[in-house]
């Protein structure tokens, strides 16, 4: 029915699920953000944000807006820029004493994923392993809604108000992890670009080569015709495949990427930039939502767990740490000159949907790698791994974190040893 990137195959999937939740989105949506909280019957609103976002002019906006609906609300400042399980519970514990009928998170991934966490564990209250991803945790399902919560992303970046995923650092076990359900979805994504206005270059630069991974890894993920079909609805996982939905999303927003990801970075004032990458988050992160990223991500978690010394400008500096989108991007070229033998043309049409000048005889993962690592270059990202202060004598742990994510590996255009992981890593210490 759709060609041949998705040909049926005998006991496989043959259907689709399309579960976006709504969005609003544009410059002055958050002014709406009171009467979006009553629609949704909010009337106490527990309101995450973080000590940075908390400052910001668009910030005042959204709280003016809430005051002025009559939506009464109390802020928890104290989401860490990469949760922990501990974290979570804090944040599930102020939920659940504040006598709260629902949830507003102003803030990066970081911030939305703690809210949805938060309200989680005081909706359904459990041990925290209860809901984390197997084999990890226990991966129990999440028994069912939860208070209604609206995500305003401040980083053009995570796509985290459009998913039902919340990542946490597993800190006894220095693992990045994570839960997923439909019901951890926001209920509403306000989208206002305002807040990224006055990003520095490199969270621009992170959280924008988060998008573009997103996108890229959703448009070359293993279809859905390749996996079985499920015996009951019910067990269809959230990371269906790449699909024909949400290859419209990924598309855009590589397109968008690719024309606006520097520019975004290197000028604060170009608007034009900044709003258009709000928006190719905005499509990736229903991409991704609904398709499933897969390499890139898989390795990142590792690389995220065990940095050490790493403190890039532009977060707190009182400790080490990887943002998220540094820890996926510098794996992105090696691992698409891997998977490229699993989708060659759609690792050609995502290379000249970024722009790239690529002939028809054109090695596919090499055109995309080299491709990304320009606009790695032009955007003042870390030239791989050894720029984060990895070495050869890490790639032994850092195979066995990325192995543990076979959830995501399993997306793979073309299957995944320990092995490979090991060359992509070897690959991915350097890119010029
Ligand atoms: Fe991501």
């Amino acid at each position: 029915m759709f060609g041949d990137d998705y040909q049926t195959m005998p006991g496989g999937e043959t259907v689709f699920t399309v579960d976006p939740r709504p969005v609003k989105f544009g410059v002055g949506a958050v002014d709406e953000l009171g009467a979006d909280a009553r629609a949704l019957g909010i009337r106490r609103a527990a309101v995450f944000t973080d000590a940075t976002v908390a400052t910001l002019e668009a910030t005042s906006k959204a709280l003016l807006a809430l005051e002025q609906a009559g939506v009464a609300f109390e802020i928890y400042r104290d989401s860490l820029v990469e949760p922990t399980d501990a974290s979570f519970l804090t944040a599930a514990t102020f939920v659940r004493e504040g006598d709260f009928d629902g949830i507003v998170s102003l803030g990066g991934g970081s911030v939305i994923d703690t809210a949805k966490a938060a309200n989680l564990y005081a909706s359904h209250p459990a041990p925290l392993l209860a809901y984390v991803n197997a084999p990890i945790g226990d991966g129990h399902p999440v028994p069912g809604p939860l208070m209604p919560h609206i995500a305003c992303p401040t980083t053009a970046g995570t796509g985290s108000e459009s998913t039902g995923v919340a990542v946490f650092d597993l800190v006894s076990q220095k693992l990045k992890t994570g839960i997923s359900s439909k019901w951890l979805k926001p209920s509403l994504g306000v989208i206002d670009p305002q807040f990224t206005y006055s990003l520095p270059a490199l969270v621009t630069a992170a959280t924008g080569f988060d998008v573009l991974t997103h996108a890229i890894e959703s448009y070359t993920a293993l279809p859905y015709t390749q996996r079985p079909r499920p015996a009951e609805p019910d067990q269809r996982p959230p990371y269906q495949g790449a699909n024909p939905h949400s290859d419209l999303g990924s598309l855009e927003a590589i397109r968008l990427g690719g024309r606006f990801l520097v520019r975004a970075v290197r000028n604060s004032d170009d608007r034009e930039a900044r709003n258009a990458m709000m928006y190719a988050a905005t499509m990736a992160g229903i991409s991704f939502g609904n398709a499933g990223v897969h390499i890139p991500h898989a390795m990142s978690y590792s690389v995220a767990g065990m940095i050490r010394r790493y403190q890039p400008e532009g977060w707190p500096s009182d400790h080490a740490l990887c943002p998220h989108g540094i820890s996926v991007v510098v794996n992105a070229p090696a691992a698409f000159r891997f998977t490229a033998a699993g989708s060659q043309q759609r690792h050609l049409q995502a290379a000249r949907a970024l722009g790239a000048e690529v002939g028809a005889d054109a090695d596919p993962g090499e055109a995309l790698a080299a491709a990304f690592v320009n606009l790695m270059r032009a955007a003042g990202i870390p030239n791989g791994l050894a720029a984060l202060d990895y070495g050869e004598e890490d790639i032994p742990a850092l195979v066995d974190g990325a192995f543990r994510q076979q959830r995501l590996l399993k997306q793979s255009p073309r299957p995944v040893t320990e092995s490979d992981l090991a060359e992509m890593y070897r690959d991915a210490m350097s890119y010029w």
